[in-house]
C-alpha cells in the first residue's frame, strides 16, 4: 500500500472545502445527499465541519463489480432511501469523480424530485478520465489516474477502513482477492 494522501492532508483539504461551502450558502439551510457506500467516511468528516443548518439524506450507487478496477454498469437506488429534497438546496457528496458517469446520471434523477438547486462535492477527482460534460463544484484533491483505496474507498469491499488514501498495489490486490475467494469457498461449503 502506497500512501497518496495522509490523514493530516485529508483534514486540511476537507477544512478548505467546508469553508468554501459555508461561504457559498452563506447561512442558508443545506441538504447533503451522500452517495453510498464510498462517501461514508468523507461525508461524516465533511458534514461536521459545515457550520450551516444541515439535513442529511442518502442514496446508493454502485459501478464497480468484483475484481474490476474500471467502471462497469451503474446501479442507482433512490427508491430504497427516497431522499426528501423538494424545494431544498442540495449538495451531492461522493468519494471520487472518475469518469463522471455517477453524477451525470444521479443529478437528473435528483432534479425530478424538485430541489431548489444541486451542487456536487467530491473528495477526489481523477485527472484525464472525464467522459461527461460536467465537473464537480467542490474538489478536495486532484489525483493521477491510479486505483486508490482507503478513507471509504474500496477494492472488492476491502480497505474502506484505512484512515488515509493509498494507491492499490499488486500485493494488496492479491490479498483482497484471496480474502474474497476464502469467503466464497466457505459459503459454498456451508450450502453443501
Ligand atoms: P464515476 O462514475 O466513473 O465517476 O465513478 C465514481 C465511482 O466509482 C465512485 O463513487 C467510486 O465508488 C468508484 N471509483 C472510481 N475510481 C475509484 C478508485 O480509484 N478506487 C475506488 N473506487 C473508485
Ligand atoms: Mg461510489
Amino acid at each position: 500500500m502506497k500512501t497518496l494522501i495522509t490523514e493530516e492532508q485529508l483534514r486540511q483539504g476537507i477544512d478548505r472545502m467546508a469553508q468554501e461551502i459555508r461561504r457559498h450558502y452563506d447561512g442558508r439551510p443545506l441538504t447533503i445527499v451522500g452517495v453510498l457506500i464510498g462517501s461514508l467516511v468523507f461525508l461524516a468528516d465533511l458534514m461536521r465541519r459545515i457550520d450551516l443548518p444541515l439535513r442529511l439524506e442518502l442514496v446508493q450507487a454502485r459501478s464497480y463489480r468484483g475484481a474490476d478496477t474500471r467502471p462497469g454498469p451503474l446501479a442507482l437506488n433512490l427508491d430504497l432511501l427516497s431522499p426528501d429534497v423538494r424545494g431544498r438546496d442540495v449538495l451531492l457528496v461522493d468519494d471520487i469523480f472518475d469518469t463522471g458517469n455517477t453524477l451525470w446520471e444521479l443529478i437528473p434523477q435528483l432534479n425530478e424530485l424538485g430541489p431548489a438547486s444541486i451542487r456536487s462535492a467530491v473528495l477526489l477527482h481523477k485527472e484525464n478520465r472525464c467522459e461527461v460534460p460536467i465537473k464537480p463544484d467542490y474538489v478536495a484533491f486532484n489525483i493521477p489516474d491510479e486505483f486508490v483505496v482507503g478513507y471509504g474507498l474500496d477494492y472488492r469491499d476491502m480497505y474502506r477502513n484505512l484512515p488515509f488514501v493509498a494507491v492499490l498495489e499488486a500485493s494488496d490486490r492479491e490479498a483482497a482477492d484471496a480474502e474474497t475467494d476464502i469467503e466464497n469457498m466457505a459459503s459454498k461449503a456451508e450450502q453443501g
